[in-house]
């Protein structure tokens, strides 16, 4: 029972109001505050409506990943027209490459104002994740922001998944703004990493809301892969040029707010950051908070931390709730559209570290397409700030594949982040530092401090062989690296005469 003037649905009543065709705004930043229980049921009734030969497909847009329960049960019921921002499920993934299911890859800190510009057509629905409703239309977000706040406001209908899994308590700790649109917007008053702007609640048109589900319903943020000597090695050099960059006063004396990306890399390198006495107390203004964080804002090597999303696996979030008070004081949960902008990225003098896929000579950076075709996950926020941070690393494994794929190449199969904009590169090999320097030097020193031994030789043969010019570049051999792994599977050894002409 609910003493609030809303109906109480059961997952399957929500789901049947949707219909074919429409277009949802989900809660959900990775796995963490996703919906969760109305996904579920929607797919079960695509999958009924196919029984039938009915066709039922939804446009879905999200913060960013999500879950099984939203990406994987909606995809594996073939119930997905259009997919946007990001997404991480290999269900999902292979339908985007088969282009049974369009994907519009965008920076994540875009996709508030592109869905207010109406680029993305009406939103018929916003199905939102929520510790609490009042009567009023105040929504008590979980355990992510994304772009719940601008989904809630223009959608013309609202279903709401109350999870009982994520206490009341934690009001305070969302901070809810959002811009007008030009030509009335004004700048973003966050001069601070922990100044808050805006509201605890999204508040809505009550007479929106359709119905409210109860759940009880952990997020589905899996833990990490233990760390292996090559993700500390990555770790370790990006920790160690940090503290040299301080040591030379290129970063001040209380350091700079951090961001770091998801994954097994991001954690060890913010693992290697807060084990080293040299770094000190910092804070981080990023989009994804992930367990390596909780114990660092406990020992007080992470002094504040702004973010999106809180990406805990289920033991990390059971932590965080137990000392939900402790955390209130230390964390600040943003929309998409402020923990990723570009104005306040530049205004803090972020440094950003975000993992690549592939790296060329020229300093350009793919991040998404494995052999220029296949999507991956898509850009996320690595753009958002990357473009505008103070200092922006990327780092990788110098190979992938068992050795088989330099992640060094001469020409990148996709560019996500030009040389314009990429100024550090760090493999468990070394750093390679692109400050001030051409692009002969860049070459150069990318192919010393981070290729792998296997591929020097051959990367070293590449620039020898190009002819005069601004750049390290020749448009018949630059793709050359990944023709040899499509024709014979591996990377290494490669003829350059077999690719000539
Ligand atoms: N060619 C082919 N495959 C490659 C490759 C390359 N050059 N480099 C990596 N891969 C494969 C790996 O083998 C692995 O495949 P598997 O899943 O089959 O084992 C997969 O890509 C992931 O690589 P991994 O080394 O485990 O890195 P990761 O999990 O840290 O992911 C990105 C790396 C680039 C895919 C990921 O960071 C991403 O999606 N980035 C874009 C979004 C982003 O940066 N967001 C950050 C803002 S929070």
């Amino acid at each position: 029972m609910s003493s609030l003037p809303f109906p109480v649905l059961t997952p399957e009543e929500a789901a049947a109001m949707i219909h074919d065709g429409q277009t949802i705004g989900f809660s959900g930043f990775t796995p963490a505050g996703a919906a969760k229980a109305i996904p579920r049921a929607l797919a079960q009734r695509a999958r009924a409506e196919h029984a039938v030969g009915r066709p039922f497909k939804v446009g879905v847009m999200t913060g960013a990943s999500t879950g099984q329960s939203l990406d994987g049960e909606l995809a594996e019921a073939e119930a997905i027209s259009f997919r946007t921002p990001y997404q991480s499920h290999p269900v999902l993934r292979s339908q985007i490459n088969s282009g049974q299911v369009k994907f519009f890859d965008m920076h994540l800190s875009l996709l508030p104002q592109v869905a207010r510009y109406g680029f993305l057509g009406p939103i018929h629905w916003a199905v939102v994740e929520a510790a609490e409703v009042t009567a009023g239309g105040g929504i008590l977000l979980t355990s992510s922001v994304g772009a719940s706040n601008t989904y809630l406001r223009l959608a013309e209908k609202v279903l709401i998944e109350v999870n009982r899994k994520h206490p009341p308590s934690l009001i305070g700790m969302h901070d809810i703004w959002e811009p007008k649109d030009p030509p009335a917007r004004q700048e973003i008053p966050v001069y601070q990493v922990d100044d808050r702007v805006g509201a605890m609640l999204c508040l809505i048109d009550p007479k929106k809301i359709a119905g409210i589900v109860y759940t009880d319903l952990e997020d589905e943020s899996s833990g990490f892969d233990a760390s292996t000597p090559l993700t500390d090695q990555i770790g370790q050099n990006v920790a160690d040029f940090l503290v040299a960059e301080m040591r030379n006063g290129r970063i001040p004396a209380q350091f700079l707010p951090l961001q770091s990306g998801v994954g097994n890399i991001a954690n060890a390198v913010l693992g290697a950051l807060g084990a080293n006495p040299a770094v000190p107390a910092f804070e981080m203004y990023t989009e994804v908070l992930q367990d390596s964080v909780i114990p660092l804002l406990e020992n007080g090597r992470c002094s504040f931390a702004s973010t999106c999303a809180l990406t805990l696996s289920p033991e990390a979030m059971r932590r965080f709730t137990a000392n939900i008070d402790f955390f209130r004081t230390k964390i600040l949960m943003r929309p998409q559209e402020i923990s990723n902008h570009p104005e306040i990225v530049r205004r803090l003098g972020i440094v950003s570290m975000n993992t690549a896929i592939e790296i060329d000579l020229g300093g350009n950076v793919n991040s998404t397409h494995v052999m220029g075709r296949q999507m991956m996950n898509g850009i996320g926020g690595s753009g958002d700030f990357t473009r505008n941070a103070y200092l922006s690393i990327f780092s990788c494994p110098s190979t992938a594949k068992g050795g088989k794929i330099s992640a060094i190449v001469p020409l990148v199969s996709h560019m996500d982040h030009s040389e314009h904009s990429v100024q550090i590169i760090i493999t468990e090999q070394g750093v390679a530092d692109l400050r001030g320097k051409d692009p002969h030097e860049r070459a150069t020193i990318i192919i010393e401090n981070c290729a792998h031994p296997d591929y020097r030789p051959q990367l070293r043969e590449y620039i020898t062989m190009l002819k005069k010019g601004h750049q390290p570049m020749s448009l018949s051999l630059g793709p050359a690296f990944h023709r040899a792994f499509l024709r014979h599977g591996d990377m290494r050894n490669i003829n350059w005469d077999e690719w000539k002409g």
